[in-house]
């Protein structure tokens, strides 16, 4: 195994640039762009009612529409994203919050007490960093009072229970590819059994916005396969795009925002996330994802117990969520150091009051998410946890 040396903090605060890069999301290589033939891709993407489009966003706001769920309330955790939440509204919704437990955890019983007859349509349910939620509970509710099941698999691709798909249990999924897998962009609805089909193919987003995610990941993938050389050429072609942006005035559709944009609502998946997507090693990309998980958890153990301490049979984890005291000195040191990290959540929609679910916003101020995608090796997985041990407090 490459032996990796962490300098002491002390050099990186000095303005000394970080040895290694290790980013927060898996990049593009180019050979994804000439795929070699792989065998068919799992579910969602063989499922029957899979339909495409820019985002999960968009998916949620489809489906809101589909459900014709603008009647009345869906009831929503109160540990959730916040685009989700926007999507919902916009498609009509009212949404309803139930609570989130300190581990992330959900009580169903706590979920039905919340239901209303005549008023709640909906339940919607987010597997969180890909660990199931009780998903089998919410069928029965759902069943019991006739509600529509929706499961949130936008940090879930690839997941399973035991031997059954996220997103396979509900009425309807969606899921965000471009979070799990390097494409410029991409969402997934899956509208399960006896459920309209058919939807109608969108059209390609702008090529030119396409292109500059495109290349923006490559670069990203220069700088952590290449190290210095690849900083300096990635550093170069960000100065040169900038001013390209600037001169013909681009319009880049943005991934990863808080926020959904009606006009960006029929906008489709890209042909080129489609050959990405073919080029695809699944079953290597959850092995490698969680031997990552499986390594972090074992050598922060003496820091404390895990958010999450399991790593169940199937999941596909998305993250490692690290709780720490103080979020943006934590994020700020390990950025220091070369390593990317998200701030998980800090914010939700304003229409779910911070203060009526206290261990949802313990939550939302402690939880940083450490890489472990499909790009990292053991030896950078051993530099990120050397990191993390020098930078959080004992
Ligand atoms: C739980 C959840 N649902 C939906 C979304 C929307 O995903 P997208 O960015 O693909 O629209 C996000 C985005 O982070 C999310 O975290």
């Amino acid at each position: 195994m490459e032996a990796l040396k962490t300098p002491p903090l002390t050099q990186f605060e000095s303005g000394v640039a970080a040895p290694r890069y290790i980013p927060a999301l898996p990049s593009l290589d180019l050979g994804m762009l000439m795929p070699p033939r792989r065998a068919s891709l799992p579910f969602p993407f063989n499922a029957p009612g899979v339909s495409y489009g820019y985002f999960a966003r968009n998916a949620v706001w489809t489906l809101a529409r589909v459900f014709e769920l603008f009647r009345g309330e869906v009831l929503v955790p109160a540990y959730h994203h916040g685009v989700e939440v926007e999507a919902l509204i916009d498609a009509g919704v009212t949404p309803r919050f139930y609570p989130v437990g300190p581990r992330m955890e959900v009580d169903p019983a706590d979920v039905a007490r919340r239901i209303q007859p005549k008023k709640t349509r909906a339940l919607y349910l987010i597997h969180f960093l890909g660990f199931p939620g009780p998903v089998e509970a919410f069928q029965k509710l759902a069943e019991e009072h006739g509600l529509v099941l929706i499961e949130d698999c936008a940090l879930a691709l690839f997941s399973r229970r035991e031997s059954q798909p996220l997103g396979s249990f509900g009425d309807a999924s969606v899921f965000s590819l471009y979070k799990t897998l390097p494409l410029p962009n991409g969402g997934a609805l899956v509208l399960n059994e006896g459920r309209p089909r058919g939807l109608p193919r969108l059209p390609e987003p702008p090529r030119l916005s396409m292109l500059s995610h495109l290349a923006a990941s490559y670069l990203q993938g220069l700088e952590f396969r290449r190290g210095a050389l690849g900083r300096t050429l990635r550093k170069m072609a960000r100065g040169l795009s900038r001013r390209a942006v600037a001169s013909t005035g681009i319009e880049r559709v943005a991934t990863g925002t808080q926020h959904f944009a009606r006009e960006h609502a029929r906008l489709g998946m890209s042909a080129i996330s489609r050959r990405i997507l073919a080029a695809q090693d699944v079953a290597g990309i959850v092995e490698r994802r969680r031997r990552n998980f499986f390594f972090l958890q074992s050598r922060l153990r003496d820091l404390g117990p895990s958010l999450i301490p399991e790593l169940p049979a199937g999941v596909c984890p998305l993250f490692f969520p690290l709780r720490v005291e103080d979020k943006t000195r934590i994020q700020r040191l390990l950025g220091l150091r070369g390593i990317e990290t998200v701030d998980f959540w800090r914010y939700g929609h304003p229409a779910c009051l911070p203060g009526e679910f206290p261990d949802v916003e313990k939550l939302r101020q402690s939880v940083l998410e450490i890489p472990i995608h499909q790009d990292l090796s053991p030896a950078q997985m051993s530099f990120v946890a050397r990191a993390i041990h020098e930078v959080l407090p004992r």
